[in-house]
């Protein structure tokens, strides 16, 4: 393999500590992606939570006291791939189960070491102009592909923590200056009283989202849910005036959907903002089978979703989506006189950071290669294997707690106890491992199938080990 690299002016040498010539800093990256390609074929095989005992070794192996003097990158990354390697979570594999965490294609990794190679700070077009121009291709093809206002405005951060909290930064700028208040300028003290409303059930990265806006985790006002987490539109509060509203679509738990036509015809009333938390659920709206379940989130003001979950991009992922362009600026707007600008879109002025990796390149690796069906096809594969598993589960006489509508499956294998002791014996057996909760009381294990590589196989595989572990 020949490696291009762009020449040297004259007289120009490489410099640093890494001072190797070329070919050494090429076997480098050569090893490095050997190493990743030998992890990633293994990963089929190969127990799913780690072994304790390579856990332990790392500490043991990759710490210790600071180095004082360099060490050869070589054997620096051997050490990384012995000690690092087996403590991993096999979450890139078919058979990761926990929390929603999606697994990546080989097609958005690949895509992400170029990008890595490159190495470009995309918070502004004059220092990274590829990356701020496929990121601008790469939301354009997101408001596409699930069918959101055009018009919107969006940013890449680091995960739907930061996407809610991006987007109702953009709420809070919007519905103050309705009231003539300028909250970047002024702050909140003395600020008009602003009005939050959540679902009882909301995820917690909205609650951390208000607390670091300075709305409060505890001054909003809950809305009752029914038996499957959504929110009830009849139980709306008796609210007049502007206010931010939050709905879910894809409850963490049971993955149903808030209904958002009732909830925004409320907030339409209201003059309220409407921001939609869709991490995974989103999705829904791609695959034509699923999408009558998210349907009426395009008439709300924001939206917070995940790449890094049902697209199957690396960690890590997020996308903040903002009707009103201006006022996601209006929220995340900075500038400096060394900062040069240009006019066209900075990056700088839609995300909560300065500098930051050009992680829609991987949106854009993954929207190219799987084009409109392929993400379809995703979504629909990941929602009939959750039904495979809740059919699997109760054909063994187990009780599935929730309406499987999306990717989400909630078990109970019997009393609490008897619950937490299958998932604990599950995570230590390693042929795949799922997470716990407690859902309305219960306890439950959480079955969330976000990986694009999960195969039939893998859910009877899984389904044989949760039959043996209940029974043991
Ligand atoms: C509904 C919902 N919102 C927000 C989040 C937070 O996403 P992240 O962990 O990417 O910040 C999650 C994570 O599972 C989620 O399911």
């Amino acid at each position: 393999m020949t490696i291009r690299h762009a020449s040297l002016l004259p007289g120009e040498s490489p410099m640093g500590t890494e001072s190797a010539s070329d070919a050494e800093r090429g076997d480098l990256l050569r090893d490095a992606a050997e190493r990743g390609i030998a992890y990633r074929a293994g990963i089929i095989d190969r127990r799913v939570a780690p072994d304790p005992q390579a856990v332990r070794d790392l500490t043991a192996n990759l710490g210790g006291p600071l180095p004082e003097h360099p060490v050869d990158a070589q054997e620096m990354l051997a050490q990384l791939d012995r000690f690092g390697s087996p403590a991993t979570m096999a979450t890139s594999g078919g058979r990761f189960f926990g929390f929603v965490i999606g697994a990546s294609m080989p097609s958005t990794v690949a895509a992400g070491w170029l990008a890595t190679a490159w190495d470009q700070n995309t918070g502004l077009l004059a220092a990274a102009p590829a990356t701020t121009l496929i990121e601008d291709i790469a939301l354009e093809w997101l408001l596409e592909i699930l069918d959101l206002p055009r018009e919107s405005g969006g940013a890449f951060v680091t995960g739907c923590q930061m996407a809610n909290f991006t987007a109702l930064a953009a709420a809070r700028h919007a519905v103050l200056a309705r009231l003539g208040w300028d909250v970047e300028s002024q702050g909140l003290f003395g600020a008009p009283e602003l009005p939050v409303i959540v679902s009882a059930d909301a995820h917690n990265t909205i609650f951390k989202s208000l607390a670091m806006l300075g709305l409060g985790r505890d001054r909003v006002l809950r809305v009752p849910i029914d038996s499957q987490g959504r929110m009830r539109a009849d139980a709306m509060p008796g609210i007049n005036g502007p206010a931010i509203v939050c709905i879910q679509h894809g409850n963490i738990n049971t993955g149903a959907f808030d209904p958002a036509d009732p909830i925004i015809d409320w907030a339409r009333e209201r003059d309220a903002w409407v921001h939609v938390d869709g991490a995974f659920g989103l999705w829904a709206r791609v695959a034509p089978d699923r999408a009558p379940l998210a349907r009426g989130v395009e008439r709300a003001d924001s939206w917070a979703t995940d790449a890094h979950k049902w697209l199957n991009v690396p960690y890590d992922c997020g996308i903040a989506l903002v009707r009103d362009r201006s006022a996601l600026r209006g929220a995340m707007g900075t500038g400096a006189a060394y900062l040069q600008e240009s006019p066209v879109r900075e990056p700088m002025h839609f995300t909560p950071e300065l500098s930051r990796r050009a992680r829609g390149v991987e949106v854009w690796a993954a929207l190219k290669t799987l084009g409109r069906s392929g993400v379809a096809e995703m979504v629909e594969r990941c929602c009939s294997h959750a039904t495979r598993f809740a059919e699997g589960l109760r054909a063994a006489g187990f009780e599935v707690l929730n309406d499987v509508v999306l990717n989400q499956v909630l078990v109970s294998f019997g009393d609490d106890a008897t619950t937490l002791r299958v998932i604990e014996r599950l995570q230590a057996d390693g042929t795949c491992f799922c997470s716990g909760t407690t859902w309305q009381g219960r306890a439950a294990m959480r079955i969330s199938v976000s990986s694009y590589a999960t195969t039939e196989r893998d859910v009877d595989l899984s389904l044989a080990a949760m039959r043996r572990l209940a029974s043991a």
